[in-house]
C-alpha cells in the first residue's frame, strides 16, 4: 500500500471545535505522517479535498480539522461516528524541525491554518522543544484548540492570542503580535529564530516580509485548489518555477518563496485560470 492508495477508514470520533469547524478522527494504517503533511479526503459521491493532518498518536489515530466552506466540507460536517471516508496520504513535504533545541521557535497561525501547527506543536512538545505560538482569528468564536495551547502556556510554552475585533486576547493581527514579540531581539536572537506559519496568504506574505527584513528563517504552508494531490494535474502550480503545492509543498522556505511570483498575489480557480488572491 503506497501513500497514494485510497484507504477506507471508519470515523471513530468527532469534536466540535468552534463555529463551523469540526475535528474528525479515524484510525489509519501505513506510513506515519510528519507535521505539515496533508491527506486527500474522499467523501463518496461528493468530492476529494486536501486537509492538513492536525494530529496523529502512537496508536495510529489520525485527525483532520475541517472548516465548513463548501460542498465537500459540508458533507464532511454531516458525517457521524462510524461513517466511512476515503483517505490518501500522508502527502507532500513537512516542516523541518531544527536539530538545535536552543532555537527560538515561533508557530504563527491564522484561522484554520492552526490545524497543521497544532500537530507540529504536539511533536515539538513531545521532543522537548520550547516554542511560542501566536494564534490570530477574526473573532473569538473562530479560535481553535484553546484548552490545549493554554495548557502549553502553563508549561512555559508561550501562547499569544489576537482577534481582529479584540473579543479575545489582543486586538489586532498575528503579524503585529509577532513584530511586538521580536522587537527587543538582538541580532543574535534573530539569527537564532525560526518561524513556521499557516493561514490566510495575506498573513503569510506579511510575515515573510518581516522575516526577510530581519533575516529570520521562515517557512509557510501554502494552500491551492487541488485535484490529484499527487503531481499529475498541474492545478496547484506556482509560477514562474512550476513548483507544485501538492508535491514540492505545501511547506515552502523563504528561499523558495522569494522566487515564487504567485505568492501573496495569485491563485488558480478550478479550471486552472490564474486569478488574484482574495
Ligand atoms: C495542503 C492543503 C491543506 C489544507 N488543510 C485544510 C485543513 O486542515 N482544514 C480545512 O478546513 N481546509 C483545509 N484546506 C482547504 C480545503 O481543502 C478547502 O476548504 C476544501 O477543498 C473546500 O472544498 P469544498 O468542496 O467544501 O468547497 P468548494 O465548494 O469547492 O469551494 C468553497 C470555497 O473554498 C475555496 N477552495 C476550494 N478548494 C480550496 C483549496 N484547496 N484551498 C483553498 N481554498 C479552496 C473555493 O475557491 C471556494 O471559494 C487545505 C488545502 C490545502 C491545499
Ligand atoms: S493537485 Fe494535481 S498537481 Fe497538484
Amino acid at each position: 500500500m503506497t501513500e497514494n492508495t485510497i484507504q477506507t477508514v471508519k470515523i471513530s470520533r468527532i469534536i466540535n471545535d468552534c463555529e463551523a469547524v469540526k475535528t474528525i478522527i479515524f484510525k489509519k494504517i501505513g506510513p506515519k505522517p510528519i507535521p505539515g503533511q496533508f491527506v486527500m479526503i474522499w467523501v463518496p459521491g461528493v468530492d476529494e479535498v486536501p486537509m492538513s493532518i492536525s494530529a496523529c498518536d502512537e496508536a495510529g489515530n489520525w485527525a483532520i480539522t475541517v472548516k465548513n466552506v463548501g460542498e465537500c466540507t459540508q458533507a464532511l460536517h454531516d458525517l457521524m461516528v462510524n461513517d466511512y471516508i476515503g483517505v490518501r496520504g500522508p502527502l507532500g513535504n513537512h516542516f523541518i524541525i531544527p536539530s538545535d533545541k536552543n532555537k527560538i521557535i515561533f508557530l504563527v497561525g491564522g484561522g484554520i491554518g492552526m490545524a497543521p501547527l497544532r500537530f507540529l506543536a504536539n511533536q515539538l512538545k513531545k521532543s522537548g522543544y520550547t516554542f511560542k505560538t501566536i494564534q490570530g482569528a477574526k473573532v473569538e468564536s473562530d479560535l481553535l484548540y484553546m484548552d490545549e495551547f493554554y495548557e502549553y502556556d502553563q508549561e512555559d510554552l508561550e501562547f499569544h492570542v489576537c482577534t481582529n475585533d479584540g473579543s479575545h486576547g489582543e486586538e489586532g493581527l498575528a503579524t503585529e503580535t509577532f513584530e511586538k514579540l521580536i522587537k527587543s531581539y538582538s541580532q543574535d536572537d534573530l539569527k537564532n529564530t525560526v518561524v513556521y506559519s499557516c493561514g490566510p496568504e495575506i498573513m503569510l506574505y506579511k510575515l515573510f516580509q518581516i522575516c526577510k527584513k530581519k533575516k529570520i528563517e521562515f517557512y509557510a504552508s501554502l494552500e491551492r485548489i487541488m485535484r490529484c494531490g499527487s503531481g499529475l494535474c498541474g492545478l496547484c502550480t506556482l509560477d514562474p518555477l512550476g513548483l507544485l503545492v501538492c508535491k514540492d509543498g505545501p511547506i515552502f522556505s523563504s528561499e523558495e518563496l522569494k522566487k515564487i511570483e504567485d505568492f501573496g498575489k495569485f491563485q488558480r480557480d478550478f479550471s486552472g485560470k490564474k486569478i488574484p488572491l482574495e
